[in-house]
């Protein structure tokens, strides 16, 4: 026996015109009935109807008043004048004092399907590095470990997965000993998920007993950071800030002091760094102002007209562009998930595959659906003093995207090695290079020693990285 009834499933459905999906309930077995009451129940109907009706009602493209958009300001990478100089000194100090603290925890979002790569199972478990072939979640655990112990302090590690990926995630994490990390300071939760709607507005089945649920976007991300009770160990821990970065990422600095205390010490709730775009076509979405707010607006939404205006000094006015990095303020998440999510939903058009009315499976050519999606980044209007910092491409972003070309694995390890020698260089060592400039020997550092030009100088002294190299030479420091 179902613990659901169909009389009490109609009582939920029929008030959003949503009682088809009970079509088949006479027919399914009382596991499937099950399933699918379970999945009825678990959805906010009205809500997500009102979500459904403000994305179909939405102008495509957005309405931005685009004459009134103006790009927002940053700090630069390196301090410009006296005041900015005393200012990241400050802060530099402020971050390193939080992550000693305990202040700080890393927040990874790993719940996306990672199509454009192409890989079989969830991104983070893919293996990428240039000779060791480590995993995406192997590399950052160990640039954990090293922080945990340049900092001396406890660094809890936030995964959020999807419920797609969730159990082989843990899995993997539990099969590889959680990389060396104390197994409660990583903890998982799925995000959320929402049924896909035909353009009428009726939720689709994906079978006679099963509803068409989709990850709802990393902006899901801070629903379920309270749901999940996430919120609630940040601040029995005593973490009061979350340094959020992207599972295909892993160039970036996983707690970057300065950033940590720029945000801190401007009174910021949600800040973001900034990469400066290598073209008007590259697509990041572009931080803005308007009316006073800081936002970002896609690229795809943006005319072509600003996307190649330039400033005075020649460069693009709207040069500032988003990798996804960022610290939000635990405090700020509390106060935007206080009841139904502030942020706006974005509609996704895909092709669901559904079954009719028939009960036939239809797997579409075509676009049919529409998917709703929530995006981290529509926080931004919400936070106070939001900031930009400037980052540096080569020390802080090598996506892993796409199978092949642009921010693919091959790309990520030649940035990831390009900053390697540049790290070398410093400390004095330089590699061997091909007409074209390119690398011609191969390396890995491990994240659990090298997570810094300081940490390679150091090495380099103790003798556990080699000064000479031969051009063709293959070298890990593990
Ligand atoms: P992307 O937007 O690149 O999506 O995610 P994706 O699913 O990884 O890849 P494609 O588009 O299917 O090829 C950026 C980051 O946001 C996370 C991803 O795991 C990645 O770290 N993400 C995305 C989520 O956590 N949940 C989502 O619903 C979507």
């Amino acid at each position: 026996m179902s613990r659901h009834t169909k009389e009490q499933l109609t009582a939920l459905l029929a008030p959003v015109n949503q009682e088809h999906l009970l079509r088949f309930w006479d027919k399914l077995a009382p596991q499937e009935q099950e399933l699918l009451g379970d999945q009825i129940t678990s959805i906010h109907w009205p809500e997500v109807l009102r979500w459904f009706n403000q994305v179909q009602n939405a102008e495509e493209p957005p309405a931005i008043p685009f004459s009134q958009l103006s790009p927002a300001p940053y700090l630069p990478l390196r301090p410009e004048t006296p005041e900015q100089e005393a200012l990241y000194a400050q802060a530099l100090e402020k971050g390193q004092e939080l992550l000693r603290q305990g202040k700080v925890a890393g927040f990874t979002v790993a719940g996306g399907q990672g199509t454009r790569l192409g890989y079989d199972g969830p991104k983070g478990t893919y293996r990428f590095s240039p000779l060791r072939n480590k995993s995406l979640f192997q590399y950052f655990a160990e640039g954990i470990l090293r922080n945990r112990e340049k900092y001396g302090c406890v660094i809890p590690w936030y995964i959020m997965t999807s419920p797609a990926n969730h159990q082989q995630t843990l899995d993997f994490f539990q099969e590889n000993h959680f990389f060396g990390l104390p197994d409660q300071d990583v903890r998982f939760f799925i995000q959320g998920q929402l049924p896909g709607f035909n353009p009428e507005g009726k939720a689709l089945l994906e079978a006679p007993g099963k509803l068409a649920l989709f990850a709802n976007g990393h902006g899901g991300t801070l629903a379920a950071l309270r749901d999940s009770g996430t919120l609630d160990d940040m601040e029995a821990r005593g973490v009061e800030y979350l340094s959020y970065w992207q599972v295909d990422n892993p160039m970036v600095t996983l707690f970057d002091p300065l950033f940590l205390g720029l945000h801190c010490l401007t009174g910021s709730q949600m800040s973001s760094r900034a990469l400066i775009k290598r073209d008007p076509l590259e697509k990041l979405g572009h931080f803005c102002q308007l009316e006073g707010k800081t936002l970002i607006v896609e690229y795809s939404d943006m005319p072509g007209e600003l996307l190649q205006k330039t400033d005075a000094q020649g460069r693009l006015t709207f040069r500032a562009g988003s990798p996804a990095i960022h610290v939000i303020s635990r405090e700020f998440i509390r106060q935007l998930t206080r009841g139904s999510l502030a942020l706006a939903p974005h509609r996704a058009l895909k092709k669901i595959p559904f079954v009719d009315q028939d009960g036939c499976k239809v797997t579409p050519e075509a676009p049919n659906g529409i998917k709703l999606e929530f995006f981290i980044f529509d926080a931004l209007p919400f936070a106070h003093s939001p900031l930009i910092l400037e980052a540096d491409r080569q020390e802080q972003f090598a996506a892993i995207k796409n199978a092949q070309g642009t921010d693919s694995p091959d790309s990520c390890r030649r940035d990831l090695q390009n900053r390697w020698a540049a790290w070398l260089q410093q400390a004095g060592v330089s590699l061997p290079r091909k007409e074209d400039g390119s690398l011609d020997v191969t390396l890995e550092l491990s994240p659990r020693k090298a997570i810094s030009p300081q940490d390679v100088q150091a090495l380099v002294e103790q003798g556990a990285i080699p000064r000479e190299w031969k051009p063709g030479d293959t070298f890990a420091l593990d």
